[in-house]
């Protein structure tokens, strides 16, 4: 069976100061995972999907403790651009629930990780676009080392590789395991924030 590649943290050589550089390798380690997940089957797709569960939640949870409020009250039009990007985070936190209690053998779990996919993409486009572009001018050194280090710590939470002798598909983490997840995340984000704040 060939193996599909993800890179992860520190493979890229991002500085870890860099948050639109960490944001923007990961928005990459995003679209391997989709990837993986359509080309594997059985166990294999179920592992990479709990992966890219986890690594979407992380990355959704973090952007929205540290980049939109960045973004909302330090960009021209920052409030429109983060209404517009919280909506869709929302979406897609809906739609990869729903997916999270099919079965991913289920003839239309397939179809609906493309829409999905879709979604997902055109949004980190727009937060590349929209809001990455007017982080990387920023000047306000301080806040965007701390954002950075937020960032990698949610990042912990979410291994792109698969890791010898965890169970595939043993444990269903629905929807409140996602939930929890999230909140874990967001409790570290704003502990690391503050520590830097
Ligand atoms: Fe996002
Ligand atoms: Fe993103």
């Amino acid at each position: 069976m060939s193996e599909l590649h993800t890179p992860q943290a520190g493979d890229d050589g991002a500085k870890d100061t860099d948050v639109v550089a960490l944001l923007m390798r990961q928005h990459g380690d995003i679209r391997n995972l989709f990837d993986e997940v359509e080309a594997a089957t059985g166990d294999e797709r179920r592992d990479a999907f709990r992966r890219l569960v986890r690594l979407l939640a992380v990355h959704e949870t973090a952007e929205e403790e540290v980049v939109h409020p960045f973004v909302r009250h330090g960009v021209p039009g920052g409030e429109d651009v983060v209404r517009d990007r919280l909506a869709e985070e929302r979406a897609a936190k809906e739609a990869l629930a729903a997916l999270d209690e099919m079965d991913t053998d289920d003839p239309e779990f397939l179809p609906r990780l493309a829409r999905l996919r879709t979604d997902v993409q055109e949004h980190a486009r727009a937060e590349e676009r929209y809001e990455f572009t007017h982080i990387r001018r920023s000047t306000d050194v301080t806040n965007l080392a701390a954002m950075a280090k937020a960032v990698k710590a949610a990042e912990a939470m979410a291994p792109t590789h698969p890791h010898p002798g965890v169970e595939s598909g043993a444990k269903n983490m629905a929807l409140g395991p996602v939930a929890a997840l999230m909140d874990r995340t967001k409790d570290l984000v704003r502990r690391t924030m503050g520590k830097d704040g």
